[in-house]
């Protein structure tokens, strides 16, 4: 028997309907469009505007799009990994709201909690358990309402999130197809350049961490710009390298949308022509667990069977990492 490997075999997304764009941020910080274009790419992003629904909202309808579309029987999904950095609450899983919400009453599920790499990590857990024969569907889910948690008085960070979400299948493959290899890095000097201070173990919420602002995204933006372009680029190369991937060899660059320039000089540094490199940045900005599948979504009629993807992140902690993908399907 063939060796079984975890190809992605249906996506699905949402985002919300609210439009942010660059023009209404000139209204509420002190920024214009020329600079938030040229140093990020970002026109608009969405905001979830309910201040009832969190993000297991977006991961939901992310979800309901995929089993909708493909046909799918939520009581065969076996597990349902949620990747996201703001769930709807502490302790209580938005992975197991989520599951009992659509239906997957089947499954057990769990959040998984790496920033803006979140989803990439999850696709490699998701792959492991197909790979080991011990589950046959795994959705994973990324989603996040960064709004949530960001200083609209802030300009160095409101200009660049938004909310979203999108959610794959993985099931098992026995053509070869699917997850080939993997290159997951962390480093923990990261939390020094992007964090939340306050509201976690380490600095419990108080009145003061309130009146200080500290439940917001904090970024020394030039820091993690410089770590996430190098760090980006050199495990993608890598990852090309192990596997003996030419850049001819690559159909699609799947990178996290974070900044167009970091999306830019790894594709530079892979020699992968700008017509496949997937993006989306300046209609969503950075959505964290949810520009992987939001890209895979939006881009998923070009996406043939065998195709080379190689997926690229970069995020908090710090984290970051690329996976080698071979597309299963045409749709
Ligand atoms: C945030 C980021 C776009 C800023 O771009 P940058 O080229 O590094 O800009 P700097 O922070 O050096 O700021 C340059 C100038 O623009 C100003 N500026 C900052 N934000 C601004 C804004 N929204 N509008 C206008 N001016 C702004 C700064 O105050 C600074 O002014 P000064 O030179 O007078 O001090 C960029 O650093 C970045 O994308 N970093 C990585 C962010 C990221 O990917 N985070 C998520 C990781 S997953």
């Amino acid at each position: 028997m063939n060796k079984i490997s975890a190809a992605i075999t249906a996506v699905g997304s949402y985002v919300p309907d609210h439009v942010l764009t660059n023009q209404m941020l000139e209204d509420m910080v002190d920024t214009n469009d020329e600079w938030i274009t040229t140093r990020t790419g970002i026109k608009e992003r969405r905001i979830l505007k309910d201040p009832n629904k969190g993000t297991s909202y977006l991961g939901i309808q992310a979800a309901k799009n995929l089993i909708e579309k493909n046909n799918i029987n939520p009581e065969e999904i076996d597990l349902i990994i949620f990747a996201t950095a703001t769930p709807d609450m502490l302790v209580a899983s938005t992975g197991a709201y989520t599951a009992s919400e659509i239906g997957a009453v089947n499954a057990f599920s769990y959040d998984l909690q790496a920033a803006c790499s979140s989803f990439l990590y999850a696709m490699s857990t998701a792959a492991s358990y197909i790979e080991t024969g011990r589950y046959k569907k795994v959705l994973v889910i990324g989603a996040d309402k960064m709004s949530s948690i960001i200083d609209y008085t802030d300009r160095a960070t409101c200009i660049i999130f938004g909310d979203g979400a999108g959610a794959v299948l993985f099931e098992p493959n026995q053509e070869g197809l699917g997850l080939q290899d993997e290159y997951l890095r962390s480093d923990g000097i990261g939390r020094n350049f992007l964090k939340i201070e306050a509201g976690g173990s380490l600095l419990p919420p108080s009145e003061e961490t309130v009146a200080n602002r500290q439940h917001f995204v904090h970024q020394d933006g030039k820091n993690v710009f410089k770590y996430a372009v190098s760090n980006m680029a050199d495990v993608s190369a890598k990852i090309m390298e192990r596997n003996n991937l030419s850049d001819s060899d690559v159909n699609w660059l799947v990178a996290h949308q974070a900044n167009k320039r970091i999306i830019d000089a790894t594709a530079k540094r892979m020699g992968v022509p700008e017509e496949k490199v997937l993006m989306n940045i300046q209609r969503y900005g950075n959505t964290t667990s949810a520009t992987l599948p939001l890209l895979l979504s939006d881009f998923e009629n070009k996406l043939k069977k065998g195709d080379n993807l190689v997926f690229a992140s970069f995020g908090g902690g710090f984290t970051w990492g690329s996976i080698y993908l071979k597309w299963a399907y045409n749709s």
